[in-house]
């Protein structure tokens, strides 16, 4: 897809019950099983974009602000906030939802950078984000850092 197109994100979701394999011994979700649903809710997010199959690149750091229990539903809400050349910069959110009515309770965030790739596996261009609205430039702004800290670490990573 050629990086000359315009597109706007659509916010992909996804839903899961805390089950027993994927919590331990105080009956609270691991942080790894989070971490991989926000992965493939991310990776949704980011193909459904691109149009094309995706790898994860890289996650920022994600912080745990609630547990989440055995039993509860999480929700979790993805959108691309920012594109270059061949990644995307995909922002998720996951909500713990209580049971007896429809409150959302925020539980953390991550912001995850994909990359298109074609069938052996090298990058792929994707469409260019389509800033709309005021949030869609905040975040591009925070998808620029993301990209910025990435690059930083393969840096200094290629130096060790
Ligand atoms: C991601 C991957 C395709 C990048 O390949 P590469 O040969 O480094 O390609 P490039 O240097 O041309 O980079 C391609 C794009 O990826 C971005 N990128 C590469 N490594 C990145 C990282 N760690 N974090 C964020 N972005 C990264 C580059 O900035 C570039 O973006 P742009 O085209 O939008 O400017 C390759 O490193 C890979 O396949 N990694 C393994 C992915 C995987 O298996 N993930 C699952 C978990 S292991």
């Amino acid at each position: 897809m050629p990086n000359d197109q315009l597109k706007e994100a659509i916010e992909v979701t996804n839903s899961e019950l805390v089950i027993p394999p994927h919590t331990n011994h105080i009956g609270t979700i691991f942080g790894g099983r989070v971490l991989e649903l926000m992965d493939m809710t991310g990776a949704m997010a980011a193909m459904r974009f691109a149009g094309e199959d995706v790898v994860t690149a890289s996650m920022d750091a994600v912080d745990f602000k609630k547990p989440i229990q055995l039993g509860d539903m999480i929700e979790l809400k993805a959108k691309v906030i920012h594109t270059a050349r061949t990644s995307m910069v995909v922002k998720v959110d996951l909500f713990r939802l209580a049971h007896a009515d429809s409150q959302k309770d925020f539980s953390c965030r991550g912001y995850l950078v994909f990359v298109a790739i074609t069938c052996d596996g090298n990058p792929k261009e994707v469409p260019t984000l389509k800033l709309v609205t005021d949030d869609d430039n905040k975040f591009w702004a925070i998808g620029e850092r993301i990209k910025q800290r990435a690059k930083e670490r393969r840096i200094r990573d290629a130096d060790d």
